[in-house]
């Protein structure tokens, strides 16, 4: 490679955190004397791709922005007045530099080991908090995809409560007022047809419920902005037994009557608007908050109050026997990724804004409302809204022109029909651009002039008595400490320091893939370009990014060995449920709607079965053989079983024990053979990409996870994002949106936005663009290198589950620890936890097996740092021996007080066995950069017996 060369190849060298000597070292200590051999003899041959992928060569960091910014002008940032959902907000400098453009937040993975997590658990918590608040409902949880898959997850949550025996539906029926936004009717006509709900549309005013239906949603204010009295009708429907859910907007309920005091039993919405981008679609947190009777069907994940190890109040993931890895067809739902990221921007938003604060800004954005309302009256445009919050509905005589007129003059309203135009204002907008608003109203009739008086302290007339809030929120001191920036930007910190995340050391997680998130495919997510784009404004503003997103599902098409991408799916377990539903309207399409099996190996991710049973399918468990592999004689006893009805196999690859399997061609072979479709979860992509293929193995659709593979941070739980991409047959059935009007397709939206989170879609397009066509496939070798490399220094010590056919891993392996509960009374927990103290994050804990760890390095990892984390587990092994051989003791030990706080380290009395260097420095590196676990170990039961999910009172810190 010439200097020129290097030059543009230099992403590669960073990405990729090993170098040539490094490698050499590491094929040596493997056993083998180059990567191509290590690659083959660990990726059958028949699967292999032999040629170059069709992706453009590598171009530099410094190349690629220069490049980007020229799209990013092809992007027209109008003022966007639209609303139905987004709206133009103010991130706070403070929390855009410290928490979204911040590694320490944005790298953190989902607050699994609480001990390491405790930051980011105090600010999900204290986003719970908000949304309880502000809907004045009791429990919430602290994140779901978007507005219209919370108001899905609502449905259907109301729906299992009040059908328990699915065999036997009473309450088939589900209500949905004509005015709530179209998007989110959208979702859930998707999401309602699989599992037998009845939609019924009509006016709330009208409509008359009975036992037929279980639920029912209305929009609060409505989709055209009216503030409506939902008392009579929540009392109709509670009389009747219906459920209902009220969809919300968290700063409007700042002066609104909230959903739990209108008596609402569910409230869900968006939290964007509090200082989160609008990022053309996402992402975005969306919030769900219900009543205490649901507390255990709640979807999604939900950060409850408990005690650590010395008996202090503690936070951690509460009741997670709810959820899809413990329940698998059974669970309340599919979530697993959700929004924490974007959470906890809100959180922190209404933490440095306070009551007050959150108070002005609806305030201001109400009377400034008002006054557009008045003058417009005095211009002859009526506002049909008697009572509104920030969205006016005026009347016009031709709303197309009068819309073209505010596109000369950078400003987009919505279009409702020919005669009506909405205006939804927020905190961006200025006194001076309500005059502007006017000037396009008012050229509309040809006059010239438009002006508006501006009362600051106005009345607000719009909002009638009987609905305006008279109760108190965010009264916990969390919201009334930090409003000053110093205090803001030390109480992030604060939190951050609390937190392992890939700034501090690897966390090598397995199956969940945490690789480089780099600077550079982050910085543009900030541009305004990028991130103040309605995700419905006009096409002809949007061109940058559509240009983008259209590269980018080529790509992945091309990577996936498919024919087209969706990027809609905003997780990886969306885009299972997307997939399933493709081809479940293909089997309808072709008469065969009766196909409903689905089969899945027991090694599955437990989203999977959670998906499946959401598209309407019924799951037939798959065995596995004592090498992990699937047991393919069983799987096609089973499919032969139900070769009538089968509708796909959902299997992983290569397979969540790390294996590729020799059978693939053959199991997807038999389920054709049988009629039915393969999705293959993309979890593991990381293994393929550049070597074989989804489509290459026989797949029809893959899922990919890019917060995986395609280097989106995980944000602590989120955001994500899910494409699914298609073999041909499967195109027709990509998932639809009621804003892309130029593309047919067969199935509704799976997201509430168009382009899913468009926003984070940069960060896989620049990882692709800069790694290029050789860069991305030596990152698959890589991290099967980097693997198979720390196999081979830990399996002189420990058992390695399940390797393929010549004894190698692919990109991730599995530690067996289950031998030492017998020989030293020591759990996979207790290595987890010990894990801490050497200053790593454990990897993934008991998934696909318990009592294991899965540790997938990524090829983002140096050989130092992989040394480190084999060292400090070689270091565990020889505590373990030490209780083994009796020296040390089998209750009172290292691993089991694990791990050992800097308070426990340095309290005035030591009373254990041994000592607190060997406690808390076990190494010599860890002197060098010492990170302490905040708590002592959670008590996990603690927190589910004594429920608590919202701020205590102050003295409970006590
Ligand atoms: C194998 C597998 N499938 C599916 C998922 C679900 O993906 P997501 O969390 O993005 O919904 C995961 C998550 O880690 C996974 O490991």
């Amino acid at each position: 490679m010439n200097i020129f060369e290097q030059q543009k190849n230099e992403f590669s060298e960073r990405h990729i955190g090993i170098n040539k000597e490094e490698k050499e070292a590491m094929l040596s200590a493997i056993g083998v004397s180059n990567l191509e051999e290590l690659i083959s003899k660990t990726i059958p041959d028949a699967i292999r791709i032999k040629t170059d992928l069709e992706v453009p060569a590598a171009i530099s960091e410094f190349e690629y922005l220069s490049e980007l910014k020229k799209v990013a002008a092809k992007n027209k940032v109008f003022k966007s007045y639209i609303g139905q959902g987004y709206y133009d907000t103010i991130t706070p400098s403070v929390i855009l530099r410290n928490v979204f453009e911040n590694p320490g937040w944005y790298t953190q993975y989902t607050p699994y080991q609480a001990e390491i997590s405790q930051g980011r658990l105090e600010s999900l918590l204290n986003y719970q908090t908000l949304v309880s608040d502000l809907t004045a409902l009791p429990i919430a949880n602290a994140s779901l995809l978007d507005e219209g898959t919370a108001a899905a997850e609502a449905m259907a949550m109301l729906f299992n409560h009040k059908n328990k025996d699915h065999d036997h539906i009473t309450a088939p029926k589900f209500f949905i007022d004509e005015k709530i936004f179209a998007q989110t009717k959208d979702v859930l006509v998707t999401r309602a047809e699989p599992i037998g709900i009845e939609l019924v549309f009509g006016d709330f005013k009208h409509v008359a419920l009975n036992e037929d239906y279980f639920g029912a949603i209305v929009q609060y204010p409505d989709n055209d902005g009216a503030i409506r009295d939902y008392r009579e009708f929540i009392a109709k429907a509670h009389a009747a037994n219906v459920m209902v859910v009220m969809a919300t907007d968290l700063l409007a309920l700042t002066l609104l009557t909230p959903p739990g005091e209108l008596g609402a039993d569910v409230a869900i919405g968006s939290s964007q608007r509090l200082g989160v981008p609008m990022g053309f679609g996402g992402p975005h947190a969306a919030f769900f908050a219900t009543k205490d009777e649901f507390k255990r069907t709640i979807p999604g994940r939900i950060i409850g109050v408990s005690i650590d190890a010395q008996g202090n109040r503690c936070l951690r993931m509460a009741l997670q026997t709810r959820e899809q890895h413990i329940r698998r067809e059974k669970a309340t739902s599919n979530i697993c990724t959700a929004q924490a990221l974007l959470s906890n921007m809100a959180a922190m938003y209404a933490i440095y804004h306070g009551a007050e604060g959150l108070t002005n800004i609806a305030k201001r954005i109400s009377i400034l409302a008002q006054t557009l309302s008045d003058e417009l009256n005095e211009l002859g445009f009526n506002n049909l809204n008697e009572y509104y919050f920030d969205t006016l509905k005026i009347g016009v005589h031709d709303a197309a022109a009068i819309i073209k007129l505010g596109a000369l003059q950078e400003m987009n309203f919505h279009f409702i029909d020919e005669k009506h135009i909405g205006i939804s204002l927020d905190e961006t907008t200025s006194q001076n651009n309500i005059v502007d608003i006017l000037h396009v109203f008012a050229r509309s009739i040809n006059i010239d002039t438009a002006s508006a008086g501006f009362d600051a302290d106005a009345l607000l007339e719009n909002i009638p008595s009987s609905s305006t809030r008279t109760s108190g929120f965010l009264l916990h001191p969390v919201f009334n400490t930090h409003h000053s920036e110093n205090q803001m930007m030390r109480y992030i910190k604060f939190l951050e320091n609390k937190d392992l995340s890939l700034n501090t050391s690897m966390i090598s997680l397995g199956s969940c893939t945490m690789k480089l998130n780099a600077a550079t495919e982050l910085i543009p997510v900030s541009w305004p370009e990028f991130s103040r784009l309605h995700p419905f404004a006009p096409a002809d503003q949007t061109q940058g990014y559509l240009e983008i997103i259209t590269e980018l599902e080529n790509y992945l098409s091309k990577i996936t060995g498919f024919a087209a991408t969706s990027i809609q799916p905003n997780s990886g377990a969306q885009g299972e449920y997307a997939g399933l539903l493709t081809i479940r309207a293909y089997h309808t399409a072709r008469g065969e709607s009766h196909r409903n099996v689905v089969l899945i190996p027991i090694s599955a991710h437990g989203t999977n079965p959670a998906s499946a049973v959401m598209a309407g399918m019924k799951v037939v468990v798959t065995r596995c053989d004592d090498a992990g592999n699937i047991d393919v004689a069983d799987l096609k006893a089973k499919a032969e079983e139900h070769k009538n009805d089968l509708a796909a196999l959902m299997v992983t690859y290569p397979s969540t024990h790390g294996v590729f399997e020799e059978s693939i061609i053959e199991i997807c072979n038999t389920i054709h053979e049988h009629g039915g479709q393969v999705f293959m979860d993309g979890a593991n992509m990381n293994a393929q990409v550049g070597l074989t293929s989804p489509g290459m193995i026989g797949a029809d659709v893959c899922h990919l996870n890019l917060h995986k593979t395609f280097a989106i941070p995980h944000g602590g739980g989120g955001p994500g994002v899910g494409p699914i991409c298609v073999a041909s047959q499967l195109v027709p059935y990509l998932p639809g949106h009621v804003n892309i009007t130029n593309k047919t397709s067969n199935i509704h939206a799976v997201s509430a936005a168009p382009y899913g989170s468009a926003s984070i879609l940069l960060i896989s397009y620049a990882y692709i663009k800069m790694l290029g066509t050789n860069g991305i496939r030596s990152a698959t070798e890589y991290a099967i290198l980097n693997a198979n490399y720390m196999k081979a220094r830990l399996e002189k010590y420990y058992k390695i589950l399940y390797t393929g056919k010549n004894g190698t891993a692919a990109h991730e392996f599995i530690v067996d620890l289950r031998p030492f509960k017998n020989t030293a009374g020591i759990e996979a927990e207790d290595v987890a936890k010990r894990l801490m103290d050497y200053g790593f994050h454990a990897p993934t804990l008991s998934f696909p097996v318990a009592g294991t760890l899965m540790i997938e390095p990524t090829e983002s990892e140096d050989k130092a740092e992989l040394d480190r984390f084999c060292d400090a587990l070689i270091g565990i092994y020889n505590e373990i021996k030490a209780i083994e051989e009796g020296k040390e003791d089998k209750k009172d030990n290292v691993l089991k007080n694990a791990p050992h706080t800097q308070h426990v380290v340095c309290a005035d009395e030591w009373t254990k066995s041994y000592s607190r260097t060997v406690a808390a420095f076990p190494l010599p590196y860890v002197k060098e950069n010492k990170f302490w676990p905040s708590i002592s170990r959670v008590n996990n039961t603690y927190g589910d017996r004594n429920l608590i999910c919202t701020c205590e009172p102050t003295e409970a810190y006590a």
